[in-house]
């Protein structure tokens, strides 16, 4: 009998991805067969890098995992699931703090979708205090970000900051 794909998607807003973020990436990829990073498109939180800009950061720091693809997706992430073929959810947890709101959704999309499970990884320590929004702050204020994020991203930061104190705006 021919093995089923076992496929995982690791959803977020990655607005920038982060080193914690890229350490959940590799640890589960090797866990599935193909990782789809989905990129919420419908976010209400007002972001600083486009979905596209998003991706393609993603792309680029990923692009020696064979296994591991970039999309982005709208709408439900059970449906998205569905559309891949996908069984497994991948989040990271950070901290107790995480755990309410990710309760709240593993359990919610299960209801929704009981083919589609939620596995959480538990974020290195030396990531556990790192989000993308302190990121952003950090960088806002002129501080050096190059602990926090891949030095593709540190660069591609530097030009949205800039783009932004030059008059641009983001949608
Ligand atoms: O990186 P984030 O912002 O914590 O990621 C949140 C994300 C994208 C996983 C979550 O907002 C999501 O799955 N949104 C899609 C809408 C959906 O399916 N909601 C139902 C689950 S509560």
């Amino acid at each position: 009998m021919e093995k089923e794909m076992k496929i995982g998607i690791y959803p977020g807003s990655f607005d920038p991805v982060t080193k914690g973020h890229l350490d959940i990436i590799e640890r589960s990829s090797k866990m599935v067969d193909k990782l789809i990073v989905a990129v919420l498109k419908n976010s209400s939180k007002s972001p600083l890098f486009t979905v596209e800009e998003r991706v393609s950061m993603l792309k680029e720091i990923t692009k020696d995992i064979p296994n591991v693809e970039i999309d982005s997706f709208s709408g439900l992430l059970v449906d998205f699931a569905e559309a891949n073929n996908a069984t497994i959810i991948v989040r990271g947890l950070r901290a107790v703090t995480d755990f309410e709101y990710e309760l709240q959704m593993s359990q919610t999309n299960r209801i929704m979708d009981e083919n589609v499970d939620t596995i959480f990884l538990t974020t290195s320590l030396e990531y556990a205090y790192l989000s993308s929004s302190t990121v952003k702050e950090v960088a806002i204020y002129g501080g050096d970000v190059s602990k926090f994020v891949p030095s593709y991203v540190v660069d591609k930061i530097k030009d949205k900051i800039n783009a932004l104190n030059n008059g641009g705006h983001n949608e």
